[in-house]
């Protein structure tokens, strides 16, 4: 036995023993970019694993993703496997988002936080039929995709291991990766690569990096490819009705679709009109301020018109808890806690307040800007009678003079109090002051 297992490099049925024992695999979120196509290189090099890509259709640009894989291939992958995750993603990740209206720091709808979730419950699951224990990505070291990932990746199975290539490796510029690639047989651009970062889905699109680093800086017009310039935007507004059944979106003009569909055509219908652009500064989870740029038309017309049902059907006091819980929901997923136990518990608080948003809500886009005109349900809580100032009026006026009378009751006190206490209870006053000099001046 002992004998068996001691093979030396010198040992001439080492090769024989080596090319007898099956290597170990990892699994590696695979991309087509150069990044990826270095890591299989270097995960073969430096870990001695056979390396099984994967690449996700999450609804992202792409010209052919049959042209990734040969790529995957010839980079030295084992295998390449391309799955098409664009129906799961719109069903069990798309959906929760919208009814949470998840805008990070109110304005990010979550773009690349909400793929890499999925995209891990793939990697892990194809770990498992292939028997890998690594998984690997390509994200850098100061971004917020490693920690989704790593997250991600440790809740579904925490006896995987993770390696980070990009992370971990010394080729610090871009020019000493091309160098490393074009000397390990790895074909690299030969025209400029974008100078961006760019990462993009269903739900919007991701720009950073290159100019865009400098605050100061208006993104220049070719950044964009979803959306026209509000200026080069039609003259005339289009006029578009969203439907949403149990808080789904089911009909655009009336014509009933699926949601996935829907987004495909809010895409390019709100592009058309120049909407979904968002320059924005965004504090990173690792701490750090980065400037972003995103072009998300469909995710924010479909966000904005779902808030406006819920504005119509949600009883007031269920829509300013849900508000608050909404920051939360998009905090946790900003931050990697798809799979966590809190997100769980904040999609059942969601869903259930999802149950009568039925109805219709009617849009105008723009020159860029996307305005709810109208709005209609079954299930709506605006009660005409209790709203007009017509002769329709069914609202008990009398019946406000004792609810301020308690609603005030409790503070009333504590004025009081102060006021026997000697406060100063008046701070505008010396504003008030000011404006009686001015009156008496003139
Ligand atoms: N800042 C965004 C986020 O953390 C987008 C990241 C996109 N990644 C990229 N390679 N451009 O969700």
């Amino acid at each position: 036995m002992a004998q068996q297992n001691s093979i030396s490099k010198s040992d001439k049925s080492f090769e024989e023993h080596q090319s007898q024992t099956p290597k170990e695999k990892v699994v590696l979120a695979y991309s087509g970019g150069l990044d990826t196509s270095v890591c299989i290189k270097w995960l073969i090099e430096n870990y001695n694993l056979d390396v099984v890509a994967v690449v996700g259709d999450v609804g992202q640009e792409h010209q052919g993703l049959e042209a990734v894989k040969a790529k995957a291939l010839a980079s030295g992958a084992l295998d390449c496997l391309v799955v098409d995750m664009r129906q799961a993603f719109v069903e069990e990740y798309l959906k929760p988002a919208l009814a949470a209206n998840a805008l990070y720091e109110n304005k990010y709808p979550l773009v690349s936080a909400l793929s890499r979730p999925l995209i891990c419950k793939h990697l892990v699951d194809v770990a498992h039929k292939v028997g890998a224990s690594y998984i690997a990505h390509g994200c850098t070291g100061k971004g917020n995709d490693q920690v989704r990932f790593e997250s991600s990746i440790l809740m579904l199975d925490p006896t995987l291991t993770i390696l980070a290539p990009v992370r971990d490796w010394d080729l610090h510029s871009r020019e000493e990766e091309m160098m490393w690639a074009t000397e390990h047989g790895i074909s690299v651009p030969t025209t400029q690569a974008s100078p961006y970062s760019i990462d993009d889905n269903l739900w919007g699109r991701a720009i950073e990096c290159g100019v865009l680093e400098d605050p100061w800086a208006e993104p220049p017009a070719d950044i964009y490819t979803m959306t026209t310039s509000p200026q080069d935007a039609p003259d005339q507004p289009t006029y578009l009705s969203i439907s949403f059944e149990a808080g789904v979106p089911c009909a655009l003009d009336d014509i009933e679709m699926s949601y996935l569909k829907i987004i495909e055509k809010v895409n390019i219908i709100a592009g058309e009109n120049g909407f979904g652009r968002l320059d924005m500064i965004e504090n990173r989870l690792v701490g750090v301020k980065s400037r972003e740029c995103y072009e998300c038309p469909a995710a924010l017309t479909i966000i904005t018109a779902h808030k406006a049902l819920e504005d119509l059907c949600l009883e007031r006091n269920v829509l300013h808890h849900k508000l608050a819980l909404e920051q939360l929901w998009a905090n946790c997923v900003y931050d990697g806690q798809w799979f966590s136990p809190l997100k769980e518990a904040l999609d059942a608080f969601m869903a259930h307040t999802q149950q009568c948003l039925t109805g219709t809500i009617m849009l105008k886009l723009y020159k860029g800007s996307c305005t709810v005109v109208g709005r209609k349900s079954a299930y709506s809580l605006y009660d005409f009678g209790l709203a007009t100032y017509g002769l329709d009026d069914k609202f008990d006026q009398k019946a406000a003079a004792g609810f301020i009378e308690l609603h005030a009751l409790s503070c009333k006190v504590w004025a009081k109090n102060r006021l026997e206490m000697g406060a100063d209870m008046h701070p505008l006053s010396s504003k008030v002051d000011t404006v009686c000099e001015f009156e008496n001046n003139n």
